[in-house]
């Protein structure tokens, strides 16, 4: 099946050569094709480049793209999509006063999501999940990276997991699955942190393991979580198993998640909405993708991530919704690329790099998503007739995707 797009106003993210990230200065450069054709062949895309030198063509469908702008799928490499229920409550708790870190002190906070879950039917959360993975796509996420971290018990992580692994196998956007069992310690081990610990490694890992259940690792590292010691246990053990670290550093607190991270060479360190001096100039020459979620910011009023000062460091900066019940019950790519534009003062270019070809990496998956190259899958985002995709960010609230390409097909 061959499919052939002309007369697209303009291609963005186009990349002669496959590259894996952007950073510092070269963020702001989006390199783009105006009036451009876009060939796609067995799902893949086998060419592209200007209407002057559109080649003779055979195809089995052409589609006339005029006013509207071509891009790259969003890759979304931190969420949590996958839970039962939801917290409105405490998001009302919260309107009345009540902090994040209160709500989750008495009980509330992740410790309420496990207990849903773990309360829930698989079927059930495989509906839930199925649901909001639907509507991602639809929002322009063509590769997504989902976590577990609210079984909190062999059974439950276990369970959420094999929901992502079903998710994967039943659509045809790219999943990645992340454990997180080390998200919050349950009740019963409050004063036995390491009971709980070797709970994860002994037990819960070997099965994940054993059944190819998760791709990265992941801790949330905080005050009130996981201490840098114990994240550094969890990473260690999940290295020991072939799976690379991906963790929640800096939510609320500087406490040297980065530095862990960083020495266990972890694919990404995310959140950094508190950044010291010390944690950027940590970040410079490493393989470690630093990972915003300013939906985050938005959803429990804390600080944004500095993308001005990391960029300026040299830093490459990738963008993520971190869709979960909690902190952040939104999954919408086209609102974080807004968010990141309007209150991090990124540039639509730094923006559009830091959530296609940037999230690629901090998911493993730059090699096949995140611009637009030969042999890369067929993935894009097609728009509505705009007048330039500055009007991307510029029009935060309106929906501007005309149409979604996963693998070639149109979704809808
Ligand atoms: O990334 N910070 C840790 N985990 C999630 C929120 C979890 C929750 O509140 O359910 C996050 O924000
Ligand atoms: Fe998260």
């Amino acid at each position: 099946m061959t499919t052939l797009l002309i007369n697209i106003k303009e291609l963005l993210q186009v990349r002669e050569s496959s590259i894996n990230k952007v950073s510092g200065a070269e963020m702001g450069i989006l390199p783009t094709i105006k009036n451009a054709y876009l060939f796609i062949k067995d799902n893949l895309i086998a060419g592209f480049g200007s209407m002057e030198n559109l080649p003779e063509i055979q195809s089995d469908k052409i589609i006339d793209a005029t006013g509207k702008v071509i891009l790259p799928t969003w890759c979304d490499s931190h969420t949590h999509i996958v839970y039962a229920g939801n917290r409105e409550q405490e998001f009302v708790d919260r309107i009345n006063g009540l902090t994040y870190e209160e709500i989750a002190n008495r009980g509330g906070g992740i410790i309420n999501s496990a207990k849903k879950l773990n309360e829930t039917t698989e079927e059930e959360i495989y509906n839930q999940s199925k649901t909001r993975l639907e509507e991602v796509i639809k929002l322009g996420t063509g590769a997504v990276e989902i976590k577990s971290g609210y079984g909190l018990t062999l059974e439950g992580e276990l369970k959420m997991l094999r929901v992502i692994k079903k998710l994967a196998k039943n659509y045809p956007v790219t999943i990645k699955a992340t454990f997180l069992g080390a998200h919050a310690f349950p009740l019963e081990y409050k004063d036995n942190h390491q009971g709980y610990i070797d709970l994860l490694i002994d037990e819960v890992l070997p099965q994940i393991v054993q059944n190819k259940l998760a791709d990265y690792i992941d801790a949330f590292c905080e005050t009130g979580y996981f201490t840098v010691a114990e994240t550094e246990q969890i990473m260690e053990a999940g290295i020991s198993f072939g799976l690379k670290p991906k963790i929640h550093v800096n939510q609320f607190n500087s406490i040297g998640g980065i530095q862990a991270g960083i020495k266990h060479h972890a694919l990404s360190v995310d959140h950094l909405e508190v950044m010291k001096k010390e944690d950027i100039e940590s970040l410079k020459n490493t393989d470690t993708m630093p990972v915003a979620l300013p939906s985050c910011s938005y959803f429990l009023s804390i600080p944004y991530t500095p993308a001005r000062e990391m960029i300026a460091a040299g830093l490459p900066l990738a963008l993520a919704t971190d869709y979960n019940p909690g902190s952040t019950p939104s999954g919408n790519m086209n609102f974080v690329v807004a968010t990141a534009c309007i209150k991090m003062k990124m540039t639509p270019e730094e923006a559009i790099n830091a959530a296609t070809i940037n999230g690629a990496y901090a998911m493993g998956v730059s090699e096949t998503h995140g611009s637009i190259t030969v042999g890369k899958k067929a993935n894009l985002i097609v728009t509505k007739p705009i007048s330039s995709y500055y009007q991307l960010p510029y029009a935060f609230g309106s929906n501007l995707i005309d149409t979604v390409f996963i693998e070639g097909n149109i979704i809808t």
